[in-house]
């Protein structure tokens, strides 16, 4: 987590910790329990498990504890579910939404400790994995069997697949493959008093009973602790190309997007494996960096085909030219896979390229019915002017998720940033859209969950998040708008 930036917490109310003679009774069971080495407090030593990636304001946890097996995360929800303290899961805190910020302070459990590959099974085409591991050794690992994970979130290289089963990640190849939940078979987790459960599967179908494994994938750590996640896994394909597709500006590229999924002229829709969108200042950006983006370039779209050979070089000409006949200044197609990666990292980068451009950025990851998108560039640009807030957007167009950003540098900005925020959100449910497509709600967006869902439907949700944790316990303030638990 960056220090140095500066946090806002806009409409984050302030929550109740605690009292220091209960945190420190929490202390004291947690450390009888589990032993010093597990168990850190101290307010420098818990900083580190106090944020995320997102602008929300780190919270410090009373105690951190460093669980290295299963057994430690039932005894540490055990003695929290006895003493009504919070208890905030989380990964490697790559998180775009506040999701593992401890708002109520209590335990922050950490759980990249358990970070082994226990399984990847050629035959059935899956692998059973411990929460920490990060994605990119998972991938690495499954792709020297022949196999593939698809999910590919751009903190890759960091993040870890418990944190991608809290939120539900995507990535880039999530146009063609879906998301995370559309590989979890089955989870391993521990419920909030702290009784182990195995929910889901190993086979390819299944349908005994309720599907609580697509129920828990996405939870964001308010229902149960994963301990142990089945993936279920595809052939590794043959061969992969690359395009750089460069655009005057960004609605010449939208219409580039609308030509390969088939939105304008009723042409077969063809899937590339990724459909990656960037905006003018975006490309400013990149230049900056010192990425050579043709000067012509006012927006780009990256484009990522898969499959055998034959089938690759058919769909690099079918999608290359569809995004030239839009309107591209030029197509380029990665030569080699040094181009690729080159092409990639600039593309992963790009969160933290844009940090740099103010002091303050939120990221959102908004979703609109591909058709719409056109329709969301014009209404970014329109608050953009009506509210004089810096923003950009970039994302994976495919799907029709914009990471519409919000850039500023004088705290005094806040509440027109504030406004301006709302107005999206409102736009995006208008267009028939929704508030995340891959970064979950968190702290960050729940005070505008009302503005997407009924109140019969949060309230259905608040019941089924009270059969699995009565008290209130695992990552209160999270989803909801403000509810509190036991001991806040
Ligand atoms: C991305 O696509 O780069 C990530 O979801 C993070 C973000 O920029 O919001
Ligand atoms: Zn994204």
């Amino acid at each position: 987590m960056s220090t140095s930036r500066s946090s806002a917490s806009l409409r984050r109310p302030a929550y109740p910790r605690m009292s220091p003679a209960d945190a420190d009774r929490l202390r004291s069971h947690l450390t009888r329990a589990l032993g010093d080495s597990k168990v850190i407090a101290g307010e420098d030593a818990v900083f580190a498990y106090a944020g995320d990636e997102s602008e929300q304001e780190p919270v410090l946890p009373d105690a951190v504890v460093l669980a290295r097996d299963p057994r430690d995360v039932a005894t540490t929800l055990a003695i929290a579910s006895e003493l009504g303290a919070p208890v905030t899961p989380r990964g490697a805190g790559t998180g775009k939404s506040g999701g593992c910020v401890p708002v109520c302070g209590g335990v922050a459990l950490a759980i990249v400790g358990m970070s082994a590959i226990k399984e990847i099974d050629r035959k059935e085409q899956l692998c059973v994995v411990e929460p920490g591991v990060v994605l990119a050794d998972l991938h690495a690992a499954v792709e020297a069997e022949g196999l593939f994970y698809p999910p590919d979130p751009n903190s890759l290289k960091l993040c870890v697949l418990g944190g991608n089963v809290a939120e539900n990640a995507g990535g880039p190849r999530a146009f063609k493959y879906g998301t995370t939940r559309d590989y979890v078979l089955g989870l391993d987790v521990v419920t909030a008093d702290g009784k182990a459960l195995v929910v889901g599967r190993r086979t390819k179908k299944g349908v005994t009973g309720y599907d609580l494994t697509s129920l828990l994938v996405g939870s964001e750590g308010t229902l149960a602790v994963t301990t142990a996640c089945t993936l279920r896994l595809l052939h590794k394909p043959e061969s992969v190309a690359t395009l750089l597709a460069l655009y005057p500006d960004i609605d010449t590229a939208m219409r580039g997007v609308a030509e390969i999924v088939g939105g304008t002229s009723g042409a077969r829709g063809l899937v590339p494996r990724c459909l990656e969108v960037m905006d003018g200042t975006c490309v400013a950006a990149l230049r900056s960096e010192g990425f050579g983006v043709d000067e012509r370039a006012g927006a780009l779209l990256i484009l990522e085909v898969d499959g055998d050979v034959a089938t690759v070089e058919r769909a690099m000409e079918e999608v290359g030219g569809r995004a030239a006949d839009a309107g591209a200044i030029e197509v380029l197609a990665a030569q080699d896979e040094a181009q690729r990666a080159r092409l990639w990292e600039a593309r992963r980068q790009f969160s933290l390229v844009t940090r740099k451009l103010a002091r303050a950025k939120i990221s959102e990851d908004v979703v609109v019915p591909r058709t719409e998108l056109t329709r969301l560039v014009m209404t970014v640009r329109a608050i953009e002017e009506r509210h004089r807030v810096r923003m950009l957007t970039y994302g994976h167009a495919g799907d029709g998720n914009l990471h519409v950003n919000f850039l500023w540098d004088d705290p005094a900005d806040e509440p027109k940033v504030e406004l301006a925020l709302e107005e999206l959100f409102r736009a995006v449910v208008a267009l028939r859209g929704t508030l995340t497509g891959e970064h979950g709600v968190g702290t960050s967006k729940a005070p505008y969950l009302a503005l997407e869902q009924s109140s019969e439907l949060i309230e259905l949700q608040l019941r089924i998040k009270a059969t699995f944790d009565p008290k209130g316990i695992l990552n209160p303030g999270q989803i909801f708008p403000r509810r509190g638990h036991g001991s806040c």
